[in-house]
């Protein structure tokens, strides 16, 4: 039995945390870890557990992932799966949660994929590598909530122990 492990990334910290996810199953599951967009074609029903990140810019996941959940809902409701949104909002712990987390919530308000077991990690702010209007965006936004504004800074939120927490969910629902 192998895992999926799905990821919708701009900038690398969705990628990295579904590598990491893979890193902690791999006693137990071994996995593939696949861009969601190279998924269109992928045999679901062979895995014995799907999971899928997508991280949020201005607001939206990339719609790729809509796209995907509208094409895959009823194989995906069949099968044991999980969830997990990433983003900026997150760093704050009281927004970390599916409930709290306003992307998350409203993602899985509106979907008609229901996942087995949902979560919420902090993402990655790395101003030096952002284009210039993206800087001055995610300045004013960080500003506004209270967050790092040197622009020179690169700070990772990302919570490894809640990730490699998230890794034994995933193994207990595909029965590990
Ligand atoms: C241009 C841009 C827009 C973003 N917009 C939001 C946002 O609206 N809300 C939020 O909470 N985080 C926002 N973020 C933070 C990202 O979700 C965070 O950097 C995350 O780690 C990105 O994941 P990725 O590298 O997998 O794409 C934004 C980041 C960038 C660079």
């Amino acid at each position: 039995m192998k895992a999926l492990l799905l990821y919708s990334t701009t900038d690398g910290q969705t990628r990295a945390i579904a590598s990491y996810l893979a890193s902690c199953l791999k006693e137990t599951l071994p996995c593939d870890v696949v861009d969601l967009q190279d998924a269109g074609q992928l045999p679901l029903a062979e895995y014995g557990v799907v999971v899928i990140g997508a991280s949020i810019r201005y607001g939206h996941f990339n719609p790729a992932l809509d796209k995907f959940v509208k094409q895959h809902a009823e194989m995906l409701n069949r099968l044991p799966t999980a969830f997990y949104g990433v983003n900026l909002t997150a760093r704050k712990p009281e927004k970390r949660t599916p409930q709290t987390n306003p992307y998350v919530r409203k993602f899985l308000l509106a979907s008609p994929w229901q996942p087995t077991r949902s979560a919420v990690f902090a993402g990655a702010l790395r101003y030096p590598r952002y284009r210039w209007l993206d800087k001055v965006m995610i300045r004013f936004i960080m500003k506004m909530t209270g967050g790092e504004t040197d622009t020179s800074k690169e700070v990772e939120y990302t919570d490894w122990n809640d990730v490699a927490a998230f890794a034994q969910e995933i193994a207990r629902i595909a029965g590990k």
